[in-house]
């Protein structure tokens, strides 16, 4: 049996943030039923590869849910989502500020008609303080919790993560919050918000910047290969470093294309044996005993010159040939992968986490697999659903509703976007 099988959940999210956090409950067994605009979430039409398809964004993001459309603007639809409210275990929505209010379904109303109901909400920066009208994607929410401040290097311009820290990343932290929330209602009977602000999340994985932004108040950060000092306030970008205790870098080599780096950390322990097997080639065999590396210390104060020297050993060998030998000397390294390398890579296939999936509409895709492995309810990934594939399922299954009513809420447009109003 699947891990959350009992669960029931309202998804009224869209875009990313929300559709990750529902789509990782769903591959857990939850049966999630994604409440859409009669126009469909609007990512379903974005940056289309197959023409007439739902996006690979939305088929990405989306999976193993079940589709109902309703039309929220209209006194029938507003029923529909009532009574689905009833049935539901959690209700989960990411909107712009003020569109559920808009609805006549804040939190107070919506634990009114189901005290025991856990409702999560995903916002650019919460319900309260001086942010909390603004709207919010992945970069803006990157630009304001720190996350584009300390990336990049310290002369160049700010740069975004790839990892889409600011959507995936708050969708994490709202399943967590949802789990926890449900625990405590399935004691007590009763139900909680859960609010996670992208900001909020944005910070909270930026934690050790400011561990570091503290650290500038009592000194220089050793650690880091562009200059720092006492006082100096703010945290600087700095490039590739590790941003731990232990040196870290990417390290350029052959044929020394876009992607031909490998990333090496100079863990204290290996730097003796790492030492021994390059000095040689770069003519300093006594590298192990140099005073100017000999301790963590020194190696800090010299980084410039040692990952020089890195980098010179490096121009010989392709990224795989240097983890090939780094690795039997304990040496933590990874070479850094394309999406191309990844889409390719045995292990990768091996866990399950480049998923060939079937879609009506465009055929064979792939989606990235299940990063959460659960030993006795492993994820079995399905296909996304087309937009109100599943609204007579929906209506009739979970609600109880007969031929006639479902018939009669259609006619009177509970299911379908109003028309539009004459120019
Ligand atoms: C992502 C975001 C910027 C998109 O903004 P947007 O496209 O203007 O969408 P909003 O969420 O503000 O509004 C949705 C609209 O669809 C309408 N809508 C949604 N579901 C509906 C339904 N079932 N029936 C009828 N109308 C519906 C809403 O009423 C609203 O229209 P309104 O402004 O007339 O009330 C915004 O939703 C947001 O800031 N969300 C919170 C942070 C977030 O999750 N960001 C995205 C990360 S990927």
């Amino acid at each position: 049996m699947q891990a959350l099988k009992d669960v029931r959940i309202l998804d009224m999210t869209h875009v990313q943030a929300g559709p990750t956090c529902s789509q990782l409950l769903a591959w857990m067994g939850a049966d999630v039923i994604k409440f859409e605009n009669p126009q469909g979430d609007a990512t379903r039409g974005q940056l289309r590869d197959v023409p007439n398809a739902d996006s690979l964004y939305f088929t990405m993001l989306n999976c193993n849910k079940r589709s109902i459309t309703v039309n929220m603007k209209s006194a029938e639809g507003k029923q529909v989502f009532a009574d689905l409210l009833k049935k539901c275990d959690i209700i989960m929505e990411n909107f712009g500020p003020g569109v559920l209010e808009r609805f006549g379904f804040g939190w107070d109303k919506i634990r009114e008609v189901n005290p025991k109901i856990v409702m999560g909400s995903i916002k650019g920066f919460g319900s309260s303080g001086p942010y909390a009208d603004f709207k919010a994607y992945e970069n803006v929410a990157q630009a304001m919790g720190g996350s584009m401040g300390t990336t990049g290097v310290p002369d160049g311009p700010p740069f975004v993560a790839g990892a889409q820290i600011g959507d995936s990343g708050t969708g994490l932290h709202l399943a967590i919050g949802l789990l926890a929330a449900l625990h405590q209602a399935r004691r007590s009977g009763k139900g909680q918000y859960v609010e996670v602000a992208m900001m909020d999340g944005v910070m909270n994985l930026c934690r050790v910047k400011f561990r570091d932004h503290q650290r500038l108040a009592r000194g220089e950060l050793s650690e880091y290969s562009v200059p720092t000092y006492q006082g100096m306030g703010e945290v600087p970008r700095a490039g590739n470093d590790s941003g731990g205790g232990q040196l870290g870098n990417a390290i350029h080599c052959k044929p020394h294309g876009a992607n031909d780096w490998l990333y090496i950390v100079v863990q204290e322990a290996v730097w003796g044996a790492l030492a021994k097997r390059i000095g040689p080639d770069l003519g300093m065999p006594d590298l192990a005993s140099d005073p100017h590396f000999a301790k963590i210390g020194e190696r800090r104060k010299n980084q410039q010159l040692m990952w020089t020297l890195i980098n010179k050993f490096a121009e010989k060998h392709t990224k795989r040939e240097l983890m090939a030998i780094l690795n039997p000397l304990d040496v933590p390294c990874g070479p850094i992968m394309s999406t191309q390398d990844l889409a390719n890579d045995e292990h990768v296939r091996g866990r399950e986490m480049w998923v060939e999936l079937d879609h009506p509409q465009r055929g064979k895709w792939f989606n990235v697999g299940m990063p959460i492995k659960l030993s006795e309810s492993p994820a079995v990934i399905k296909r996304s659903p087309l937009l109100g594939e599943h609204t007579d399922e929906i209506l009739h299954d979970v609600l109880g509703y007969e031929k006639q009513k479902i018939s009669e809420l259609r006619s009177a447009g509970a299911f379908s976007a109003p028309p539009k109003k004459a120019a």
